[in-house]
C-alpha cells in the first residue's frame, strides 16, 4: 500500500506527518512511501530529505488520488475532504465528539478513518498517544512562552546589584501538559506549585520538587481512562478560594485543567486575574476548549488593565514544529506498524484491539464512535479505586491474608524440620553440614529478594552481581578437582553466574542510559 503525505493546508500548522526517519521505519513494514512537495519545509525537511529516506516526493495534485492511506496532522478541511477518494485510508487528528458532521462526510465518503485524538491512555498504546506526545510539548512551550512575557528570572539569584526572589509558578491540573510545565519551571529554577482534582497526582507533582496544594474536601476526582471527572459544585467553590489565597502570590498561572469532552472548567476567572501582581502572566492551555480563564482570548496575547498578560495560544505544539513532528510522525508509524501485524504493507483494522477499536471513528460507511471503554485499565488508575471497599475492609482484609500466611510458613518450618530429622538419621554428619547451610541460604535468600519491590530490583541486581561474583570464585577454586562431579557442577556455577553478572550489567547501562542526555 503506498502512504501519503499532504502538506497541512491550515496557516497555523507548521507540523508534517511524516519524518524522513519515520518513513524509514514505514519502508521496512513494507509500505510505499510519497510526500507532497514542501511539506515538510516547516518542520526543517527538505524534499531532499525524503528523497534520501526513499520517499517519493509528488505534487499536491498526486498526493490525494495516488494514495492508499493518507497521515495527516490536522482534520481535514472541506477543500481536503473533496480531495479524499473512497476506500482510503485516514489518519489524523479528527476530535469526533467536536465534529459531528466531519464524521458524518467521511462516512459518505466511504473512508477508513483513524482518530490519533482518540487513542486509549492504556500502557500498551502509550507509544502511539499523540495527545499526550503533543501535550508534553505544549506544557513545556507554555512555560517558554510565560518566560518571554515575564519582565524577571525565574531563579532566584543574589548578586551584588541585590537579590532576586524566584518567580512562583503555580500549575492547574497536572495531567501530561502540567507535569511537562512543571518539570519545566522547576528546571529554570522557578518555585513550582500545583494542583489537580485527581490526588493519584500527588506523588507525581512532589516527586518532580513541585508542591501540591492540599484542599480539604473529601473527593475524589478521578474517572475513566486516566482522566478526570467533573468536579462537583462544592468542589470548584472550594478550589477556587484555594486559589484566591494564591492569586496574590503567584507570578505565572498555567492553567491545563481539562475533563474530556467537555468545556474547559473556569477557575481563573476575572476576580482572581484582578488579584494578580503587574506582570504577572497566564497562559490557558484550555484555550481551545473555552478556557480556565474567562479572559482567554483564543490564539492570542491579551493583556489586561492591570498589566497580566494573557495568553491562549492553541498552536504551541507548532510552535516547535520539528520536535512535535517527529514525536507525532512516530506515534503515527507505531500506529501503522499495530495495523500490519504481518508486516507486509497491508493494513488491517482489527476491531477487537483495544487501541485499534478506540481510535477507529468511520469504517465501512458506518460511524464507529463513541467505541466501548477499553477492556484495559487506565495507566494512571490507582488499584485501590476500582472497588468499592472502604479502608477497614481493605485493613482487615490484609490482616487476614497475613494471618494465612503466617501459618503458611508455620507448617512448612515444621515439615521441613521434620524432613531435616529424616535425612539427619540416614546421611553422614559432613554432609549434613554442608547441607543444612545450603538450604539456610536458599531460604534467607528466597525471602530476602522475594519481598524486594520491582522497582527495586535494578539495585538488587547490582547486589546480586557481587554474590556471582563469590560463586565464580568458589566454582574456580573447585575446577580441576579429581571428581567429575565436582567439575560438572562447578562449570555450570560459573556458566549461571556469568550469565547472571553480563546480563546484571547490560541491563543497568539501558536502565542508566535512560537517565542520559545525550
Ligand atoms: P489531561 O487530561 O492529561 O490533563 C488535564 C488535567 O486537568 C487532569 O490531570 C485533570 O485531573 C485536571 N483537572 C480537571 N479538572 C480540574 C479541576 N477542576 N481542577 C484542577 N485540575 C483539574 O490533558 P493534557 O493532555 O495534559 O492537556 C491539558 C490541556 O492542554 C487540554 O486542555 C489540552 O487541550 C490542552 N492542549 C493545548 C495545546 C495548545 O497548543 N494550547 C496543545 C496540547 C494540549
Amino acid at each position: 500500500m503506498i502512504i501519503g503525505c499532504p502538506k497541512e493546508l491550515s496557516k497555523d500548522e507548521k507540523r508534517v506527518a511524516l519524518t524522513p526517519l519515520s518513513a524509514k521505519e514505514l519502508i521496512k513494514l513494507g509500505f510505499k512511501c510519497q510526500i507532497e512537495t514542501k511539506a515538510g519545509l516547516e518542520s526543517n525537511y527538505s524534499d531532499q530529505d525524503y528523497k534520501d529516506a526513499g520517499v517519493k516526493v509528488i505534487s499536491s495534485k498526486d498526493i490525494w488520488p495516488k494514495s492508499d492511506i493518507i497521515i495527516k496532522v490536522r482534520a481535514p478541511s472541506k477543500l481536503e475532504l473533496k480531495l479524499l477518494k473512497p476506500k482510503t485510508t485516514l489518519i489524523s487528528f479528527i476530535w469526533p465528539a467536536q465534529n459531528k458532521k466531519l464524521l458524518e462526510d467521511l462516512k459518505k465518503k466511504d473512508v477508513s478513518v483513524i482518530s490519533m485524538d482518540m487513542i486509549p491512555r492504556i500502557s500498551r498504546a502509550q507509544k502511539m498517544d499523540a495527545l499526550s506526545s503533543m501535550a508534553n510539548i505544549a506544557g513545556y512551550r507554555a512555560v517558554i512562552e510565560a518566560s518571554n512575557n515575564f519582565g524577571r528570572f525565574f531563579t532566584g539569584q543574589i548578586t551584588a546589584a541585590g537579590k532576586v526572589a524566584p518567580a512562583k509558578v503555580l500549575v492547574i491540573g497536572a495531567g501530561v501538559a502540567g507535569l511537562a510545565a512543571i518539570g519545566t519551571a522547576q528546571s529554570l529554577g522557578a518555585i513550582v506549585r500545583a494542583f489537580d482534582v485527581r490526588p493519584e497526582v500527588a506523588e507525581q507533582i512532589e516527586s518532580m520538587g513541585a508542591d501540591f496544594l492540599l484542599l480539604d474536601f473529601d473527593e475524589d476526582g478521578s474517572g475513566e481512562g486516566g482522566y478526570a471527572k467533573p468536579a462537583s459544585k462544592e468542589f470548584i467553590k472550594k478550589e477556587m478560594q484555594l486559589f484566591r489565597e494564591q492569586a496574590p502570590e503567584i507570578d505565572i498561572v498555567i492553567t491545563t485543567a481539562l475533563i474530556p469532552g467537555k468545556p474547559a472548567p473556569l477557575l481563573w476567572p476575572k476576580e482572581m486575574v484582578k488579584l494578580m501582581k503587574p506582570g504577572s502572566v497566564v497562559v490557558d492551555l484550555a484555550a481551545e476548549q473555552g478556557g480556565n480563564c474567562d479572559l482567554t482570548k483564543p490564539n492570542k496575547l491579551y493583556k489586561t488593565g492591570n498589566k497580566i498578560s494573557i495568553i491562549g495560544y492553541t498552536d504551541l505544539p507548532s510552535r516547535m514544529a520539528t520536535q512535535s513532528s517527529n514525536l507525532y510522525s512516530t506515534n503515527i508509524r507505531h500506529m501503522l506498524s499495530d495495523l500490519t501485524p504481518n508486516k507486509n504493507g497491508k493494513i488491517n483494522i482489527n476491531m477487537d484491539d483495544d487501541v485499534i477499536r478506540g481510535s477507529t471513528v468511520v469504517l465501512n460507511r458506518k460511524i464507529t464512535f463513541p467505541p466501548p471503554p477499553p477492556k484495559v485499565q487506565a495507566i494512571a488508575k490507582h488499584e485501590s479505586k476500582n472497588t468499592s471497599k472502604t479502608q477497614e475492609e481493605i485493613e482487615k482484609e490484609e490482616i487476614l491474608k497475613q494471618k494465612k500466611a503466617g501459618f503458611q510458613q508455620l507448617i512448612l518450618l515444621v515439615v521441613g524440620s521434620l524432613l531435616m530429622l529424616l535425612i539427619g538419621y540416614y546421611a553422614p554428619p559432613s554432609f549434613m553440614q554442608h547441607f543444612i547451610v545450603f538450604v539456610l541460604s536458599c531460604f534467607v535468600g528466597f525471602q530476602v529478594i522475594w519481598n524486594v519491590s520491582h522497582s527495586l530490583h535494578t539495585p538488587l541486581m547490582a547486589v546480586t552481581n557481587a554474590i556471582s561474583g563469590i560463586i565464580i570464585v568458589g566454582a574456580l577454586l573447585q575446577i580441576g578437582s579429581s571428581n567429575y562431579i565436582v567439575n560438572i557442577l562447578a562449570i555450570i556455577s560459573v556458566m549461571i553466574a556469568t550469565i547472571n553478572i553480563v546480563g546484571g550489567f547490560l541491563v543497568t547501562k539501558r536502565m542508566l542510559s535512560m537517565f542520559k542526555k545525550s
